[in-house]
């Protein structure tokens, strides 16, 4: 079913190519010179690298982070008690400090509806964020898959099973080619793809899916076509009213081994710009994908002022969907924030008010990495509360932020590990392998025990 909102909504697109302003020539748009409040909320290297752009806004006036990290008060006043979950908990907080825009880090909050809990309350900050609606993108692989097919969106072809269907499923499995794909539709945590090589596992794990291998989250089991090619990562920031920009296109290391083996992490890596991700390629995803994608929410009534994260894979030179997420990458934030040269506090208060207007979002010419420094034994279990050492010796190097993840300062004020991703040393280079050596100089600085990092990142994308 879909809700018209625009007689045709591609008249009602703002592209990312200043020549298709909204505005008359001669027009002149007043400049908004109000200072922020900001909360935003989360605890990862994502939000440390969005409070330090954050933080660089001359429209900023406060910035709040919640519940933040041992690195993110070195931007703001971080908000250790408040969960990003508490919705009362956030409206009392706004309420008290005055807080004009709430920028949403992570999915959960976003799928929960923080959107929707706000938005009717008077006097309520803007948020920055899909509605429930527009965040089952991430929250629901089958809604997801169902609307990119209602409006041609590039994607593997797919069915989706439930319990009562797993000999369907089965008998799906066995037309298909191996590797198997399979995925449980709900939240997993990043865990809830399988990709398998021989049938009969793939059948069987099809049936422990459907049993709740992840709960309520794979009750029902999208089985997709496997698709050969390289991934990136785009990430849109949409006022869903047919405006987008496009940011700075990244590429993730996922697995814990070098040449992308072993278990998969929160991303052990990323870099930016992503060569193939050139100019006609990503016309290509502009055209067939951003563009559908934006104006489809529209289209559907779906109200969406926010990130939209396409994970695309290069299939042959075709840009293909894997995956859309809600909120922006981590680790890709790491290098992305660094890339972008415009100011980001208007472009997110002009997103979640409706109307991105003519607000450009310029590229920074140089290039950028990061490299996550993990605890030892992650993504299995590892030690927490290791005395961390030589941040500083890592943030005096030139061109090199280390941003903060899984980091926090014990009762006696020492910086200690907190998580398996601790640090994402990012830089800036000429190239991308400028801005390798500098991250990778800073990995060999910071101490605390157990230790790891892949030496690897960006490497597949130097020798293409
Ligand atoms: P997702 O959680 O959807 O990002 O999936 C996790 C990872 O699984 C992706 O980043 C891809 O590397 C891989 N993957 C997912 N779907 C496919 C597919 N259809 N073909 C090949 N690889 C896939
Ligand atoms: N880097 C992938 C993610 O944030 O989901």
């Amino acid at each position: 079913m879909a809700l018209h909102h625009h007689a045709d909504p591609a008249l009602a697109i703002v592209s990312n190519r200043p020549e298709k302003s909204p505005f008359n020539a001669g027009e002149t748009v007043e400049e908004k010179t109000q200072k922020l409040r900001v909360l935003l909320l989360g605890s990862g290297g994502r939000e440390c690298a969005i409070a330090w752009k954050i933080a660089r806004s001359p429209r900023l006036e406060k910035l709040f982070i919640a519940p933040g990290n041992g690195g993110t008060d070195a931007y703001g006043t971080n908000v250790q008690a408040l969960s990003p979950l508490d919705f009362e908990g956030i409206a009392r907080f706004s309420a008290e400090n005055d807080i004009d825009l709430i920028v949403v880090g992570n999915e959960d909050p976003l799928v929960a509806g923080i959107f929707d809990f706000f938005r009717d309350r008077e006097g309520a900050p803007l948020i920055v964020g899909p509605s429930k609606a527009g965040a089952a993108l991430e929250g629901s692989k089958d809604f997801a898959k169902q609307f990119m097919m209602r409006h041609n969106i590039p994607t593997a072809r797919y069915r989706s099973f439930t319990a009562e269907t797993l000999e369907d499923g089965k008998k799906f499995l066995e037309q298909l080619q191996a590797p198997y794909v399979l995925k449980a539709d709900g939240l997993a945590a990043g865990k809830g793809v399988l990709i398998i090589d021989s049938l009969d596992e793939a059948k069987s794990s099809l049936e422990e899916m459907l049993g709740g291998m992840f709960g309520q989250s794979s009750a029902t089991v999208v089985i997709e076509e496997f698709l050969s090619g390289i991934e990136c990562s785009v990430f849109v920031l949409t006022d869903g009213n047919g405006g987008y920009r496009i940011l700075p296109v990244a590429k993730d290391y996922k697995r814990i081994g070098e040449g992308d083996t072993g278990l998969n992490t929160g991303g052990m890596g990323a870099v930016s710009p992503v060569k193939f991700a050139d100019e006609e390629w990503m016309r290509k995803v502009e055209d067939r994908i951003i563009r559908p994608t934006v104006n489809g929410l529209i289209e559907e009534g779906i109200i969406y002022r926010g990130f939209i994260f396409l994970g695309l894979i290069n299939v042959a030179g075709e840009p293909m969907v894997i995956e859309y997420n809600v909120r922006m990458g981590d680790p890709e934030t790491e290098v992305v924030m660094l890339r972008i040269a415009s100011d980001l506090l208007p472009l997110l208060e002009a997103a979640a008010q409706g109307n991105l207007g003519i607000l450009p979002l310029a590229e920074d010419p140089r290039a950028a990495t990061t490299v996550i420094v993990v605890s030892g034994g992650y993504p299995g279990s590892y030690p927490k509360g290791k005395v961390i050492s030589g941040l500083d010796k890592a943030a005096a190097l030139t061109d090199t932020i280390p941003f903060h993840a899984g980091t926090k300062r014990d009762a006696e004020g020492v910086l200690v590990t907190s998580g398996g991703r601790v640090i994402a040393c990012s830089a800036y280079g000429d190239t991308v392998e400028d801005a390798l050596r500098a991250s990778y100089a800073a990995a060999e600085l910071i101490e605390y025990e157990g230790k790891y990092f892949r030496r690897d990142i960006g490497r597949d994308l130097l020798s293409l």
